[in-house]
């Protein structure tokens, strides 16, 4: 995928499919279900790291991510969210940590979030030669400053600062746009103004495509999904029985069977056993007894 490509899509009113992943074998299976755009999210902060938000991830965690994910990618654009903190100061702090990420783990661009000053940002971005996504609406990073994890929009005034916004950043020059929990008739009212693909989440039915996290749309996560995931699998109650089966294989004897070891000529077995004698070594204990629970 190419981003001549992605504005093909757009021209040609194919939607576009784009999915996160955080690890190879993430990666693997998004290459494998042939999803266009790859987006290591700062998500992962949540889904994979374990904390309370988006906020506390650096940007060392996140190049590692990306620098998997890329390993288990090949034909879907890769797109590397840059975390909270890493580009707000300046636009100098926002193309060194982009540029940190373009470099070493072969990412293809970066996502930043809001209007305002992002769209310095992306515009600065842009010239330094870095491809950048936008991220409009509800925008995780600053969720307390914008009245929490709401959708935003809902007023005339709210959706006309989201239009504002997403003009900027296209103008800015970004190469598409995320619009993230933003009331439908909004979506349905501001996509016809813009030219780059929009890629929504939580935002209707009528933008160029959209984008669900790994982990939600499998069912991979517990906690309760936000209104606009759609469960395609639930994951989570097989791989904990997968676990507890093997687990309790284990305490029983009944894993690893014989097919599961490896040989050794009886021959070669005898002679160390033999060594071994010769040399007074005692057991220790004797093999322990297989348990058929
Ligand atoms: O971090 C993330 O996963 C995102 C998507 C929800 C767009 O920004």
């Amino acid at each position: 995928m190419t981003f001549a490509s992605l504005a093909a899509k757009k021209a040609l009113h194919e939607p576009i499919a784009m999915v996160t992943a955080y690890d190879y074998p993430s990666a693997q299976v998004a290459e494998a279900a042939g999803v266009d755009i790859v987006l290591v999210g700062d998500s992962a902060a949540m889904t994979v790291l374990g904390y309370e938000s988006t906020v506390p991830v650096t940007v060392e965690e996140m190049l590692m991510l990306t620098a998997a994910v890329r390993r288990g990618l090949s034909t879907p654009l890769l797109v590397a969210d840059l975390p909270f903190g890493s580009y707000e100061v300046s636009n100098e702090q926002a193309v060194t940590t982009a540029q940190r990420f373009i470099k070493t783990t072969g990412a293809d661009a970066v996502k930043i979030e809001r209007g305002g000053s992002s769209v310095d940002r992306a515009r600065a971005l842009v010239a330094a030669g870095i491809p950048v996504m936008g991220h409009v609406g509800l925008t995780p990073q600053t969720a307390s400053a914008i009245g929490g994890y709401r959708s935003q929009g809902r007023t005339a005034d709210e959706a006309l600062a989201v239009y504002e916004s997403a003009i900027a950043l296209q103008a800015a020059g970004c190469f598409a746009i995320v619009f993230e929990a933003i009331p439908t008739p909004a979506t349905d009212a501001i996509v016809p103004h813009l030219d780059i693909p929009v890629i929504g989440i939580g935002a209707g039915p009528r933008t160029d495509g959209q984008v669900l996290v790994f982990h939600d749309l499998l069912g991979i996560y517990d906690g309760r999904p936000a209104r606009f995931v759609k469960r395609y699998a639930e994951l989570r109650e097989p791989m904990i029985a997968a676990v507890t089966s093997y687990a309790d294989d284990v305490r029983t004897g009944r894993y690893p069977q014989p097919e599961h070891g490896y040989a050794m000529p009886a021959d070669e077995a005898a002679r160390l056993c033999s060594v071994l004698a010769d040399r007074g070594a005692t057991p220790v204990r004797t093999a322990r007894t297989r348990r058929i629970g």
